[in-house]
């Protein structure tokens, strides 16, 4: 099969834009596909961050700080940009002006006034594919969760609760860094970087929250500032979002939660669902099991525990019975971007990456639940209709 290449230039060679790169390189591991990315671009405005690239992608011709000259590169499709949140608005703006495609970092903006300038953006330029950088659901048990609930399995819903929980910086030893800081990760603290990955499947399901009664959480109130001395750590830690959904699809409680500081967990996103008819959970921390409940009247309760295979959105040379890691959510996710860039509507499976609309419904909960958490208040958000409509077809 010929695979058409997508030409990237890359825009923050920091931990995320390595991760591109890694999956690029091993794009024979997917098969079927009939696209593939190559990164001849990168640039990042630290020169000894793109050094990396230099020697290990060997597709990479042109280096540079200044994000604009690799924009100006007629030869580069689309672009993953990886930077600091409070430059995501004028960077992300800049792509879409210089029409390239775009796959970005969550938030999409520092805030929501920042990503209302995107979308504002995005508008003027409805050729140019954006998309928002979201893994989780490409796990196989993300996935099957998808499929069961396109399909209706589930009965009434019941109750939803949705996470993703780190504990890395528990250790009040770490050193400060920018995803600590309000000027350049946002108000929004432990949401803004945790939050649209617990949000993407709710919010593709059609769950968007009615209102929001917040509890945010600081705990470690300064951190060393690798200098010798200390400094203030002032973004929020912990976020625990008690929502409700009110729709034709059901009214149910629905808590998402948010936490840098959950002793025992190292990078848990989890989804449970209860249902009349199922119920289902999964969590990364048991990577390949999946645990479902089907309930009939009258009939037994009993949870069954399945290893799911390894199977994805996209077929790959692993045999079903390994196991899929991280680095593989963030390969399929990369090759559900690339599929919906050269295929558009006729992807090879109905799982694409999280839309810039989810993005910004992410920011209109983000910024109920400051306000929440401020007046100690419920703040109603206004469910389904008050969200922007995603340009794509809903669909897990
Ligand atoms: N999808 C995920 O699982 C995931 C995980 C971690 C981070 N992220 C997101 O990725 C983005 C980057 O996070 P990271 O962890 O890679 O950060 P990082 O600090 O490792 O890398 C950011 C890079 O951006 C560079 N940079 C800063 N200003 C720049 C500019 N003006 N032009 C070009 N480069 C510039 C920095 O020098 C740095 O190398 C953030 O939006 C974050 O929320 C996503």
């Amino acid at each position: 099969m010929t695979r058409k290449t997508i030409r990237f230039g890359v825009i923050g060679c920091g931990l995320m834009g390595k991760e591109f790169a890694s999956a690029a390189a091993r794009w024979c591991h997917l098969t079927g596909v009939d696209f593939e990315p190559r990164i001849t671009a990168v640039c990042d405005a630290n020169p000894a961050a793109a050094e990396w690239f230099k020697a290990y992608v060997p597709s990479v011709t042109k280096t540079t700080t200044d994000y604009r000259e690799l924009l100006a590169d007629p030869d580069i499709d689309a672009v993953y940009c990886a930077v600091p949140h409070n430059l995501h608005a004028d960077l992300y703006i800049d792509i879409i002006r210089a029409g390239k495609h775009l796959l970005g970092e969550k938030p999409f903006g520092i805030d929501r006034s920042a990503n209302d300038r995107i979308m504002a953006e995005m508008a003027k330029f409805p050729d140019v594919l954006v998309r928002c950088s979201s893994e989780f659901p490409f796990f196989p048990g993300a996935y099957r969760i998808g499929e069961w609930v396109r399909e209706g399995r589930f009965g009434k819903i019941i109750e939803v609760e949705a996470g993703f929980w780190h504990s890395s910086d528990l250790d009040p030893l770490k050193p400060i860094n920018w995803k600590r800081r309000i000027a350049t990760n946002g108000e929004y603290g432990c949401m803004g970087d945790l939050g649209m990955h617990v949000l993407h499947l709710p919010l593709r399901f059609g769950w968007q929250p009615n209102s929001v009664r917040a509890l945010l959480q600081k705990t470690v109130d300064e951190r060393p500032d690798g200098k010798g001395g200390n400094v203030p750590c002032e973004t929020w830690d912990n976020a625990i979002l008690a929502c409700d959904v009110n729709n034709d699809l059901g009214k149910f409680p629905m808590v998402l939660s948010m936490k840098r500081i959950a002793p025992g967990h190292a990078n848990t996103w989890f989804i449970r669902i209860n249902g009349t008819e199922l119920s289902a959970e999964y969590t990364t921390k048991n990577p390949k099991e999946i645990r479902s409940l089907p309930y009939k009247p009258g009939g037994e309760q009993a949870w069954h525990t399945l290893d799911v295979p390894y199977q994805s959105a996209y077929s790959t040379i692993t045999g079903g019975i390994f196991e899929f890691g991280f680095s593989d959510s963030i390969l399929q996710m990369w090759a559900a971007f690339c599929d919906e860039l050269v295929n558009r509507d006729h992807m090879k499976q109905p799982l694409h990456c999280a839309t810039p609309e989810e993005a910004a419904g992410s920011h209109k909960l983000f910024t109920a639940a400051l306000e929440s958490d401020r007046t100690g208040q419920t703040v109603h958000i206004g469910g389904r209709d008050s969200f922007a409509a995603s340009a794509r077809p809903t669909g897990a």
